[in-house]
């Protein structure tokens, strides 16, 4: 069981992932072709970093864009977690993962989530990330994304 950076070859189960979730459904709506193309993309750039385990089955999924933010700072794109490995534990290792790996460069990390997610806001504001402004009809018309940052405190 361990993390390791993505590549093609694990393509499908990462779409599958993302697909079953409830994020996949809200942002790609079950369009499959546009979540792989998403997904692709950012396999190339190397910035998806998945958990598995000890036959080497994905479960669990980060993706980082390391200047997303304001060309500046890392900016998790999204978090998702097998749905049927939830609540062990592993969102909460993903995060922590890349925070020691982006905090050795960057001393601000920052994320967008969605009001309707109230599991996710809950995990971040756990791991200190702080609340710091919303975005009405940001990615959707009606409903509203919450700018969320964690800081290095030195
Ligand atoms: C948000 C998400 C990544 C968390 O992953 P996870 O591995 O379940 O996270 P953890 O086990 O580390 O912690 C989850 C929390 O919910 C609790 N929990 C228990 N059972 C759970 C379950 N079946 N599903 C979700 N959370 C559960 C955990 O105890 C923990 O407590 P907390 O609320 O005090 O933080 C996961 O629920 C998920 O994939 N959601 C869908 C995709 C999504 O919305 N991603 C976030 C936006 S990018």
């Amino acid at each position: 069981m361990y993390i390791r950076i993505a590549d093609e070859l694990d393509l499908n189960s990462i779409v599958k992932i993302i697909n079953n979730s409830k994020l996949g459904l809200r942002y790609f709506e079950n369009d499959t072709n546009k979540l792989e193309r998403v997904i692709k993309t950012a396999l190339e750039k190397k910035e998806i970093h998945i958990r598995v385990d000890d036959n080497n089955k994905c479960l669990g999924v980060l993706q980082v864009n390391h200047d997303g933010a304001f060309d500046k700072y890392p900016y998790i794109h999204f978090l998702v977690v097998h749905e049927c490995e939830r609540g062990k534990g592993i969102g909460t290792e993903l995060l922590r993962y890349m925070e020691d790996v982006l905090h050795e460069k960057t001393r601000k990390i920052f994320l967008l989530v969605g009001t309707w997610n109230v599991e996710a806001q809950r995990l971040y504001a756990r791991l200190g990330y702080r609340a710091f402004c919303a975005f009405d009809n940001f990615y959707k018309l009606g409903e509203t994304e919450v700018l969320m940052v964690k800081e290095r405190m030195v």
